[in-house]
C-alpha cells in the first residue's frame, strides 16, 4: 500500500547496566566454560542489572539519549511504545506510563507491546504506522529487557545466554523514500512451548505454594528454537527486502537479533552478504531480547558506519515462536 508519509529515525539511544559478567564468571557458578559459550553462541560477556534496577530505569536512560539525538523535547512526543517482556510490574501499570512521567512527555499517550525477542521489529512496524498515516508527529519507541532476572542460575543451557539492555528511537516524518520501507511479521504458535515462562500469568498465577518453583524461570528447547531460527532469519529478511522492491545485493547493512552467532552466520550465508555488512555485538552483550537490534543499530550509528542513504535490513525472532523483518533507508 502506498504510504502517505515516510517514517524516519530522527534519534537513537541505548543503555546497558555497568555490571559485566564474563563467561569465566559463569564458569565459577555452573558447569560451563568460556570455550563452550564462545564457540556455541559467540557470547564473551553480558551486562547484568543490579537487583534494584528495573526495565524502566534502563529504558529511561536510552530514551533520554534518543530524545537528545533527535533534538526533541519530551513535550513534543505524541506516543510512547515500549516493547518488553520484562516490565517493572507483571500486570500493570505499563512501562510506557512510568516513562511518560519520568521523561516529562506531558502530552504523550503510550502502551507496552509484548513480542519477546521480536519486540523491536513489531514495535518499529507499529510505531511507523502512526507517522506514515499522518496521524502523529513524533513517536518514541523503547525496546527494553532484563531477562537476566528470569533465568535459573543453575541451568547452564539458558543462564549464560541472556544479558540486559535497552535501545530507543524517535520516529518522525522524513523525506520521501527514506526511513521505514517495508516490514513482515509472522507467528508459529505451535512452537509456544519451546520458549516459555510458565508461572505468574493467568494460566498459573503465583501462589504461596508454587513460588520458588522452576517454572518461574525461562524454559527453552534450545535445539528447537535454533532449528526454527536458522531457517526463518534468512527467509524472513529476504521477504521484507522483496516487499521493499529491493534485492539482497542492495542491502548495505544487516542488523540481526543477537541470539547466537551461528544463527547470524547462517542468515548471512542465506542472504549472500559480506561479513562487513552484518552488524554484530553479541560478544559484548549476549541476547538482550527486544533491545538487541536497536543496541546494535545505535552502535553502528555512533561509530559512523551508517551513512545517509544506507539501506538496512533487520530481523528478529523469539518466543511465540515469532519473527519479524524490517527494511529501512537511513536518513540521518
Ligand atoms: O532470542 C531467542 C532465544 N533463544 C535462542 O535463540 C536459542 C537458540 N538455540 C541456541 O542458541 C543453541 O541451541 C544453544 C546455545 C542454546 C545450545 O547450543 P547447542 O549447540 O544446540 O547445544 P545442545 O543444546 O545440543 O547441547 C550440547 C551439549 C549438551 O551436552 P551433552 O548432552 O551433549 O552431553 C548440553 O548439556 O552441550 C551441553 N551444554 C553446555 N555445556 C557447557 C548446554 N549448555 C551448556 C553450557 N556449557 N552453557
Amino acid at each position: 500500500m502506498a504510504k502517505l508519509f515516510y517514517a524516519g529515525i530522527s534519534g537513537l539511544g541505548s543503555a546497558v547496566p555497568d555490571k559485566i559478567m564474563t563467561n569465566a564468571d559463569w564458569a565459577k557458578l555452573v558447569d560451563t566454560s568460556d570455550e563452550w559459550i564462545r564457540t556455541r553462541t559467540g557470547i564473551e560477556e553480558r551486562r547484568i542489572c543490579a537487583e534494584d534496577t528495573a526495565a524502566s530505569d534502563l529504558a529511561f536512560l536510552a530514551a533520554q539519549r534518543a530524545l537528545q539525538s533527535a533534538q526533541a523535547a519530551p513535550e513534543e512526543i505524541d506516543l510512547i511504545v515500549v516493547a518488553t517482556s520484562t516490565p517493572d510490574y507483571p500486570i500493570f501499570p505499563p512501562v510506557a506510563a512510568l516513562l511518560q512521567d519520568r521523561l516529562g512527555c506531558g502530552k504523550a499517550g503510550g502502551f507496552d507491546l509484548s513480542a519477546a525477542c521480536s519486540g523491536f521489529g513489531y514495535g518499529f512496524y507499529t510505531a511507523a504506522q502512526f507517522i506514515e498515516s499522518g496521524e502523529l508527529q513524533k513517536v518514541l519507541l523503547v525496546c527494553v529487557d532484563t531477562l537476566s532476572k528470569n533465568v535459573d542460575r543453575t541451568d547452564r543451557s539458558v543462564c549464560v545466554l541472556f544479558g540486559d539492555g535497552a535501545g530507543a528511537l524517535v520516529l518522525e516524518r522524513t523525506e520521501v523514500g527514506y526511513g521505514h520501507l517495508a516490514s513482515i511479521v509472522g507467528l508459529r504458535g505451535s512452537g509456544a512451548p519451546d520458549l516459555i515462562v510458565k508461572l505468574g500469568g493467568s494460566k498459573t498465577p503465583l501462589t504461596k505454594e508454587n513460588i520458588g518453583n522452576q517454572d518461574q524461570y525461562i524454559s527453552m528447547n534450545g535445539k528447537g528454537v535454533f532449528k526454527f531460527a536458522v531457517n526463518i532469519m534468512g527467509e524472513a529478511t529476504e521477504q521484507a527486502i522483496r516487499k521493499a522492491g529491493l534485492t539482497n545485493k542492495d542491502i548495505d547493512f544487516f542488523v540481526p537479533h543477537q541470539a547466537n552467532i551461528r544463527i547470524i552466520d547462517a542468515a548471512m550465508r542465506h542472504l549472500d552478504l559480506a561479513p562487513e555488512k552484518v552488524i554484530v555485538n553479541i560478544q559484548k552483550y549476549g541476547n538482550t531480547s527486544s533491545a538487541s537490534i536497536p543496541l546494535a543499530l545505535d552502535e553502528a550509528y555512533r561509530d559512523g558506519r551508517l551513512k545517509k542513504g544506507s539501506l538496512i535490513a533487520t530481523c528478529g525472532f523469539g518466543a511465540g515462536l515469532s519473527w519479524t523483518a524490517n527494511v529501512l533507508r537511513w536518513g540521518k
